[in-house]
């Protein structure tokens, strides 16, 4: 059976949230995610995994069935079907476990060493990748929400255009992904809202003060010692 045909029928998690810690990390585009996301990493041990990045990752992979339709969608900023990024973060998810060390090779460890810890940034971004992702692969303990207006993150793209080689960091490819936030992603939040599992940060001021706040956050909903 195909990884995708796998998922499809899978109905329980293959990750417990008591050995896994999995936050969402969500936002427009340009919105500062990867930013944070980088800090994050270098200051409490997540592994970051971007679902534009794992996407853009197998477009580029030769022999990958899945390249040209990726391509299409990622230029036209809309949401690649969910098997597909669900199955690449959930064999980025089993290669990091693979990849931790063991209990015994880090006594000094004062987290449990197996435990994995995952920023899921860009993801999910739409209703059906959210309830898909929770039921089959692992739920998640909240979702950092990363709030800025429209001109802003338009401002960053088309400077990161600059540089990033990004198909979709052009004003027509920004254009489509905003709309696409906006009718289609910003019901996820709302959807987690509900559950109050949004941890909603203001995204529009300097990185550092941005980091300030995602660090309270962090420590109001995971504890000082996480
Ligand atoms: O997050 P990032 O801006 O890198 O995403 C780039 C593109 O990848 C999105 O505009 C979308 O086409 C695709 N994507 C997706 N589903 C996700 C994340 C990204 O289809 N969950
Ligand atoms: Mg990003």
């Amino acid at each position: 059976m195909s990884a995708v045909d796998d998922l499809k029928n899978r109905k329980t998690p293959v990750f417990s949230g008591d050995d896994v810690t999995v936050l969402f990390v969500l936002g427009g585009p340009g919105a500062g995610k990867g930013t944070q996301c980088e800090r994050l990493v270098a200051a409490y041990g997540f592994t970051h995994l971007s679902a534009g990045d794992l996407l853009r990752a197998e477009q580029n992979r030769p022999g990958s069935q899945y390249g040209e339709l990726i391509k299409d969608y990622i230029k036209n900023g809309q949401i690649v079907p969910m098997e597909v990024t669900i199955v690449l973060l959930e064999n980025a998810m089993r290669e990091a476990m693979a990849a931790k060390p063991t209990s015994t090779s880090t006594p000094t460890s004062t987290t449990p060493a197996l435990k994995g810890k995952f920023l899921i940034d860009g993801f999910p971004r739409k209703f059906d990748q959210a309830v898909k992702f929770e039921e089959a692969v692992c739920p998640a303990k909240f979702v950092l929400f990363y709030d800025c207006p429209e001109e802003e993150m338009e401002r960053r793209l088309l400077e990161r255009g600059k540089t990033s080689g990004r198909s979709d960091d052009n004003a027509e490819s920004i254009r489509k992904r905003f709309r696409t936030f906006i009718e289609t992603s910003m019901p996820v939040v709302d959807y987690y809202e509900k559950q109050d599992r949004v941890a909603r940060i203001r995204a529009n001021v300097p990185p550092d003060e941005v980091y300030r706040a995602t660090q309270a956050e962090l420590a109001k909903r995971l504890g000082d010692n996480f």
